[in-house]
């Protein structure tokens, strides 16, 4: 799989379309990976005086619609907060409705997943979860894994601090020395072995946290946040996201034009 999707890095730059002809193009320059704090399913359920499970259950709906905008804009790594490990401290009926959610998307979606070429991976403590669940969740990353059209990583029971813990503690009984540890190491430890660092990081609902998503992984990302709530955030916004994204000039720490000093 090609990783790289910058087709032509930096010309995207100079001109940027109208709102009218960005809401029907896409920029020259899309990220490979794409990760989202899918935020907001209670709010948007309690403005239409809804329990909160309709929320998830609105925006279940939504990340299928963004998933297929991924496949089709040429996103190659998707990976999306499902289920934080601070997750089981909300009220016993949603974290049960939240695994149930996904069992039946499990059930529903797996085949058609599988024949649109999506690779699923889970990212996250996998042994919390209930021995089915485990089991459906192995299942579907084992039949999907050699799909190469997108990498779908759901992030379930899932915390970057935890997951740093978790590295760290199998660093050590690998018995590895210090001079052994670098950051790509790291990289390689982490749940998220094999995606690339993700380019662009999409938080809906307005919060300005990153709430213990990708802390390592997520360094140089780019942010784009908007006030719209998970199951309003539709494909026109993703390409909105990939226009605003496609004008950043990325540096990482370094600067864009050296300057001769001296
Ligand atoms: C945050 O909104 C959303 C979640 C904690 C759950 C997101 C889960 C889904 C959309 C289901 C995904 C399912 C699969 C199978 C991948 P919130 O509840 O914190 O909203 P609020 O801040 O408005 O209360």
């Amino acid at each position: 799989m090609r990783l790289d999707n910058t087709r032509n890095p930096r010309s995207s730059r100079s001109e940027v379309p109208a709102a009218s002809l960005r809401a029907a193009a896409l920029p020259e320059t899309i990220p490979t990976h794409v990760a989202i704090i899918m935020d907001g399913n209670g709010r948007w359920a309690r403005a239409r005086g809804l329990p909160r499970l309709a929320g998830h259950r609105a925006g279940v709906e939504n990340l299928r619609r963004i998933l297929n905008a991924c496949a089709e804009f040429g996103v190659r790594f998707l990976t999306i907060y499902a289920f934080s490990t601070e997750n089981w401290g909300r009220p016993p009926e949603e974290v049960r409705g939240l695994m149930n959610i996904l069992e039946e998307v499990i059930d529903r979606e797996l085949e058609e997943l599988q024949r649109n070429g999506v690779q699923l991976r889970h990212i996250g403590r996998l042994e919390g979860l209930a021995p089915g669940l485990q089991e459906k969740v192995r299942h579907a990353v084992e039949l999907t894994r050699h799909n190469e059209k997108l990498v779908l990583n759901i992030a379930w029971n899932y915390g970057g601090r935890d997951e740093i813990v978790q590295a760290i503690r199998q660093m050590v009984a690998d018995g590895l020395s210090p001079d052994d540890i670098t950051p790509d190491l790291v990289s390689r430890y982490l749940y998220t072995s094999g995606s690339p660092d993700p380019d662009l990081i999409i938080r809906t609902s307005g919060e300005l946290r990153v709430s213990n998503f990708l802390i390592w992984q997520g360094a140089y990302s780019e942010w784009y946040v908007t006030p719209r709530y998970w199951p309003d955030f539709g494909p026109e916004e993703l390409r909105e996201a990939l226009w605003d994204y496609a004008q950043r000039e990325r540096r990482f720490g370094r600067v864009h034009d050296p300057v001769v000093t001296g």
